[in-house]
């Protein structure tokens, strides 16, 4: 099934983990795909690998701090393609660190990347949408942080739980122009984010106990969960937040 054909997704952060999975997805699916990521080189060879398997890539270096360069790569972006169908915002970093301990550096660049970002990829591409009449799709990357506490990720979790109130927001603010905004909020997925914790034996143990299905999630079903939102499939779906964590959270 070819959801996508003639459709351009814009996926940030995809030259890696989740991002990456999500970007192969949609190609798999007749998308062009747009991989937007501050590393240009992993981005490019991305873009590489997906054009090799048959798919349609761009590579693009965005930094999703930044409203110029988010201005920048979609003007490059509809210097090759008509439109933009999808936005899919995953770029995202996590430190951890007790809250008295947190440095403003660090509370800023947390907020600054998953919230920040997040806005200003939606706003800039939203208006286009709405300039071209174009009935698009934008799914934001939240996550199980973003929904319930964890210990020693203060920073994290408010960026996240900011995704989900922007998510829900947006979703109002956009209905009447036949756009759609939900977000995806995975629990603990194995990409370089988590490896160093899942390499840990006594960790990853004790961390399973608090998953029902008893493993963690691959970013291809994260991917999956990323492309249904993105898809008309989900046609009558706005401001959910579709979780995907074995069942953690059912504790
Ligand atoms: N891995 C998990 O368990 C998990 C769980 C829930 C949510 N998430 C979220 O999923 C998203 C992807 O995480 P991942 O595990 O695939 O991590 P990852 O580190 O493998 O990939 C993140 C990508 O984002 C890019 N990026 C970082 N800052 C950027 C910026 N300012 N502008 C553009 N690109 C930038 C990185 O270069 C990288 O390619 C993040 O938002 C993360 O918070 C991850």
């Amino acid at each position: 099934m070819q959801r996508f054909e003639q459709q351009t997704a814009i996926v940030t952060g995809s030259a890696n983990g989740i991002g990456l999975a999500t970007a192969r997805r949609l190609a798999s699916e007749g998308a062009a795909v747009i991989i937007a990521d501050l590393d240009l080189a992993a981005a490019q060879q991305a873009a590489q690998e997906i054009r090799e398997a048959g798919g349609t890539a761009l590579a693009l270096p965005l930094d999703v701090t930044s409203r110029s360069q988010v201005e920048t790569m979609l003007a490059t972006v509809l210097a090759h393609y008509p439109q933009v169908d999808v936005l899919c915002n995953i770029a995202g970093i996590a430190h951890g660190a007790p809250f008295l301990e947190i440095p403003d550096d660090k509370w800023r660049q947390t907020l600054d990347v998953n919230l920040t970002g997040v806005f200003l990829c939606s706003q800039i591409v939203a208006r286009h949408m709405v300039e071209r009449k174009i009935a698009g799709r934008i799914v934001n990357m939240a996550s199980t942080n973003g929904l319930v506490a964890e210990k020693n990720m203060t920073h994290y979790n408010a960026s996240k739980f900011g995704v989900v109130g922007l998510t829900m927001t947006m979703a109002i603010d956009l209905a009447p122009y036949n756009i759609r905004v939900n977000s995806v909020c995975p629990g603990l997925i194995r990409t370089r984010l988590t490896q160093s914790a899942i390499a840990n034996p006594e960790w990853s143990a004790d961390y399973l106990k608090k998953i029902p299905l008893n493993r963690f999630g691959e970013p291809t079903e994260v991917a999956a969960a990323v492309a249904y939102l993105a898809s008309t499939d989900s046609g009558f779906i706005t401001g959910h937040q579709l979780v995907i964590d074995g069942g953690q959270l059912t504790f």
